[in-house]
């Protein structure tokens, strides 16, 4: 064959090749666009062969080239269309602005539900919620808080300590953020606070390394113990109903002067017995009483002037009361079978 009828039977082989094609999937659509319509395609090297076409067959030759073109751009699209209609992996006909059904949502942590209506239920009466941080110094989760080094009710609160600088340790409880909000508020102060605490505790059903707990205080002129326990019963009656009783037994803590642990009634049985409130008709929350002087004077506010009262209790506490969990350790495990069953709340 002359070198010019073999270029035009390239370019005829070419078109039978290209009307015959069929594709089954993605990946052979792409190979038929790169070897016919790609930045490389083969196309573009028929075309470049015209200078070898004497002139006379020059506009015959590339007539049939612009054919071949035109041809191969049509099949594209057809096949296209036609794949489009038999891959269901296509996402081009898939309507992404319809609304969708969510299948697993997730659901809210029991913490995290007890924590929300905590925070519900002192905003409402004007507190305020205020962070403080888990890593803090020895003089903001002890000194100032009555418990200088050595102080016997450091050991009631077995503490990690940073290995290299023992000055610095993780929170113990959340009572800290009582000492940063004083040294930098001027009363009347009322906040609350609620966070991650930490205790050098062996794992049990009972106990944790880590735990949440919700501290709060008020300080302004006049505050008295009244105003506590008024506070108090009104977080029992919004937490566990409008029939909650309360009960406050001394105690001691040696940042507050008096110092009292608050029971509620028990609200599983309304107080007759039962196994929730070991047969006693109540159930401990945690500790509170007023400010102790000493503590309002080591932030430098007038003790003479001022009076205030706080607590700190425990939000796994008050959750495995009011969900009836039997483990501490399920709050931390992230097991879906606990976690679903507050779905609802
Ligand atoms: N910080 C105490 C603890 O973790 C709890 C506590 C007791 C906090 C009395 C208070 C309080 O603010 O007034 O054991």
């Amino acid at each position: 064959m002359e070198p010019v009828q073999e270029q035009f039977s390239v370019v005829e082989g070419l078109m039978e090749e290209v009307k015959m094609y069929s594709v089954t999937n993605a990946a052979e659509l792409e190979q038929f666009r790169i070897r016919f319509l790609g930045t490389k395609n083969i196309l573009k090297d028929v075309f470049s062969a015209i200078k070898n076409v004497p002139n006379e067959l020059k506009k015959e030759y590339g007539q049939k080239v612009n054919e071949l073109k035109l041809v191969a751009e049509n099949k594209f699209s057809e096949l296209e269309q036609q794949f489009k209609k038999t891959d269901k992996t296509d996402t081009g006909k898939t309507d992404i602005s319809l609304p969708v059904t969510i299948k697993n949502p997730g659901a809210r942590h029991p913490l995290t539900i007890i924590r929300e209506e905590l925070v519900d239920i002192f905003t409402r009466i004007g507190y305020s919620v205020v962070e403080g941080p888990e890593i803090e110094d020895d003089w903001h989760n002890f000194t100032a808080l009555g418990m200088p080094e050595d102080h016997p009710a450091r050991d009631m609160q077995d503490t990690f300590y940073v290995q290299t600088n023992p000055a610095i340790l993780l929170r113990t409880h959340t009572s800290n953020v009582q000492i940063r909000v004083m040294e930098e508020q001027k009363p009347p102060i009322r906040i609350i606070a609620l966070g991650r605490t930490y205790r050098n505790e062996t794992i049990s059903a009972r106990a944790h390394c880590t735990f949440h707990q919700i501290e709060l205080l008020y300080i302004d002129e006049g505050v008295t113990f009244a105003d506590m326990k008024q506070t108090l019963l009104y977080l029992a009656q919004e937490l566990y109903g409008a029939e909650t009783k309360i009960r406050l037994r001394p105690s001691y803590f040696p940042f507050t002067e008096p110092s009292a642990e608050m029971d509620v009634s028990c609200f599983v049985c309304g107080g007759k017995g039962c196994a929730i409130c070991k047969q006693s008709g109540w159930v401990e929350i945690g500790g509170c009483g007023m400010v102790d002087p000493v503590v309002l004077e080591n932030c430098k506010i007038d003790s003479e002037k001022y009076t205030g009262f706080a607590f700190g209790f425990g939000l796994e506490r008050m959750a495995i009361l009011k969900y009836r969990i039997n483990d501490i350790r399920l709050f931390s495990e992230n097991d879906l079978r606990f976690l679903k069953q507050f779905e609802h709340l």
